[in-house]
Parts: C-alpha cells; sequence; structure tokens
C-alpha cells in the first residue's frame, strides 16, 4: 500500500520574544503563577509587518530544503491556521506563490489547535489513493492578533509560530512496521464550541474577535478526550503503548502533557516539550515539535512517534507516524 512518509521537517519562530516578566507589565499575574500552572516561560511574537504566511514560508522553505526538494515538484500544499492572512483567499496560495510551487493545488483547514493534524489526514489521504505524491502540511499563526491583552486567563498562554512537514508518497507492506504516517484519528464534537471561541467573526461580527476560554472545563476536557483518541489509534493500529519511542502532544499546558503521559504510561523523557520557550501556538505546534524532536536528534529513523492533540470546536486528534 502507498504510504505518506516523511521527508523533511522546518520550523520558523518570530524573533521577539516575550516574557512572563513583560507580561507581568501588562496584567496582573506573575511568572511564578504562569510557570506553576501552565509550564510557559516565554513565547514568540510576529512583527507587525509578519503575517501568517511569511512564519509559513519561513518553515515551508525549511522543510523544502531538508527534505531536499523543490517546491515546483510539490502537487499539495495545506496551511493549517485559526488566523488567516485575510478573509479571502486562502493563505495558502499566497504561501503557494512565495515558494515559488506552480502546479498542483493549495488550500486551508481550520481545525483550531487541531488543525494540523486535520490537515495532516488529509494530505494522507490524497497520498494514500495517489491522486499526489508530495505534499507540503504547515500550521502556521499569529495568536498575537486576535489575544486579548488585557485579559490574564488567555494572554499567558498563546505565542506565533509556524512548522512544516514535507510528505512523499513510498510503497509500503501495510503494517505497523512501515515507515510514515500510520493512522490517524479525528474527532469533533460542536456542542462544547462555546467553552473555546472568538468574540466575533466574518459573518458574525465583521470582525475577527479574540480568544475567550473556560480554561478550567477545556483542561477537564482535553485529558480525557486526548488519553482516549491516543488509545484508539494505537488500538486500531495493533501497538501498544511500550512499542512508541516518543510522544509528540499539542502543546497547550505542561499539565495536560503530563496528565495525559501518565494516563498512558509515558515517562516525561518519552514526551517532546516546546512549551516553555514558545507557548501553545495552536496549529503550528505539533510541526514545531516534530521538528525540534528530530533537529534535537532525539527522533531517530525507525522512531514510532505517537501525537496528539485538542482544540477548539471542540476538536481532537491523535496520530502514529514511523520515521
Ligand atoms: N495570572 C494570575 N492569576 C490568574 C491568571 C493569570 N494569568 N489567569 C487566571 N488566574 C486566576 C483566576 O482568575 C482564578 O482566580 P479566582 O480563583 O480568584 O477566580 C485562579 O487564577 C484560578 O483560575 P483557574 O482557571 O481555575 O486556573 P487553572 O489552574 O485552571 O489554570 C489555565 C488556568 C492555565 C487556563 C488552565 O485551566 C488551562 O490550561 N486550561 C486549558 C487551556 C488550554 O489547554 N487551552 C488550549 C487548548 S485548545 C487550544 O490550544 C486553542
Amino acid at each position: 500500500m502507498i504510504r505518506s512518509k516523511i521527508l523533511g521537517l522546518g520550523g520558523y519562530l518570530p524573533e521577539k520574544k516575550m516574557t512572563n516578566a513583560d507580561l507581568e507589565q501588562m496584567v496582573e499575574t506573575s511568572d511564578e503563577w504562569i510557570r506553576e500552572r501552565t509550564g510557559i516561560r516565554e513565547r514568540h511574537i510576529a512583527a507587525d509587518h509578519e503575517l501568517t504566511s511569511d512564519l509559513a514560508v519561513r518553515a515551508g522553505k525549511e522543510a523544502l530544503k531538508n527534505a531536499g526538494i523543490s517546491a515546483d515538484s510539490l502537487d499539495l500544499l495545506i496551511v493549517a491556521t485559526t488566523t488567516p492572512d485575510d478573509t479571502l483567499p486562502a493563505t495558502a496560495t499566497r504561501v503557494q506563490s512565495l515558494l515559488g510551487m506552480k502546479k498542483g493545488f493549495a488550500f486551508d483547514i481550520q481545525a483550531v489547535c487541531s488543525g494540523f493534524m486535520y490537515a495532516l489526514s488529509v494530505a494522507d489521504q490524497f497520498i494514500r489513493t495517489g491522486t499526489v505524491r508530495r505534499a507540503l502540511v504547515i500550521g502556521a499563526e499569529t495568536l498575537s492578533r486576535i489575544v486579548d491583552w488585557t485579559d490574564r486567563n488567555t494572554c499567558v498562554l498563546f505565542g506565533d509560530g509556524a512548522g512544516a512537514v514535507v510528505l512523499g508518497a513510498e510503497t509500503g507492506s501495510g503494517d505497523k512496521t512501515d515507515t510514515g504516517i500510520l493512522n490517524i484519528v479525528l474527532h469533533s464534537n460542536g456542542d462544547y464550541r462555546s467553552l473555546l471561541q472568538s468574540t466575533g467573526g466574518v459573518s458574525s461580527t465583521q470582525k475577527v474577535g479574540y480568544i475567550r476560554m473556560e480554561g478550567r472545563e477545556v483542561f477537564r476536557h482535553a485529558v480525557l478526550n486526548l488519553s482516549e483518541v491516543a488509545g484508539e489509534v494505537m488500538q486500531q493500529t495493533g501497538v501498544s503503548p511500550d512499542e512508541i519511542d516518543f510522544l509528540v502532544p499539542h502543546q497547550a499546558n505542561s499539565r495536560i502533557i503530563e496528565g495525559t503521559a501518565k494516563k498512558l504510561g509515558f515517562s516525561m523523557d518519552r514526551v517532546i516539550l516546546t512549551l516553555p520557550d514558545q507557548g501553545n501556538t495552536s496549529a503550528a505546534s505539533i510541526p514545531l515539535a516534530l521538528y525540534e524532536g528530530v533537529s534535537s536528534q532525539k527522533i531517530k529513523a525507525g522512531d514510532l512517534v505517537l501525537i496528539e492533540a485538542m482544540g477548539g470546536g471542540f476538536t481532537w486528534a491523535g496520530g502514529l507516524i514511523r520515521f
């Protein structure tokens, strides 16, 4: 069967950093509270001139370079984002143009913090059916543009960034020993949309709105949904937790990550953590963490990696990739 193999990874974080000490000057909070409750020390903030597509292009170029291929050999480009450049057209088409990708097609996917996993799954389906041979999947966000910098419940959590993955079709045997994406399980439940949403949007208020969240409730659902979907994807693929080398979770809160890892029986040295220096970069967090895992040489060829995410909607997902 055809598998989607990871050919290269890239990441980009804006130069400007915002520390917890900076936030202490903006809202009533403390470095101690933020570190204890979230695990975050600092996050990156896009410069005024930097758009989501600019971040995506930087990450995409690096992923292409690491894959050793040029943009004109891509058949598909997907950008997962909650913070598109404009209402229309899709951010992915600007990225396509800036990368110099002349053929194929490009579009955006919106599933908030699960966006990258949804995009990866869609690209994987195109590759498995033989429609596409090479795809670039990017998670990119300028969340700082929809953060209410007067709301201490949310403004301490988020950061900007982009991560990218190049996928290529490869023939596998169809079992769990294959290299590439073995399985991705997606879920959503719109009944919970009010627990994590923006205060506006194109059709509702004609303004982009700000992020609002019932943190405690989101937290509760996150640990439950993430451990369930991780169990589901492992069961479907016939993999047990001890066969997995690394857990690469969506980076929202260290307590959620630790809680999920504990439920699954993973020690923290098998978890890739970028949260302390990046905060929650929504759709960018998993590709950035994969990029960090591979470039720090923790994740090596042959390793089996479990990825999982949960975001607004609610949306949540789990996946297994062999490097
Ligand atoms: N600094 C100081 N105090 C604060 C801050 C802050 N930045 N934010 C909230 N508080 C206060 C609250 O006002 C509250 O005070 P009160 O008891 O007087 O009312 C107190 O701290 C405790 O608030 P809780 O909300 O109960 O704090 P909790 O321990 O739950 O931590 C947090 C809050 C960090 C938001 C946590 O609930 C969380 O991480 N939730 C999940 C968030 C998440 O993962 N979101 C993203 C998932 S989807 C996505 O990525 C888009």
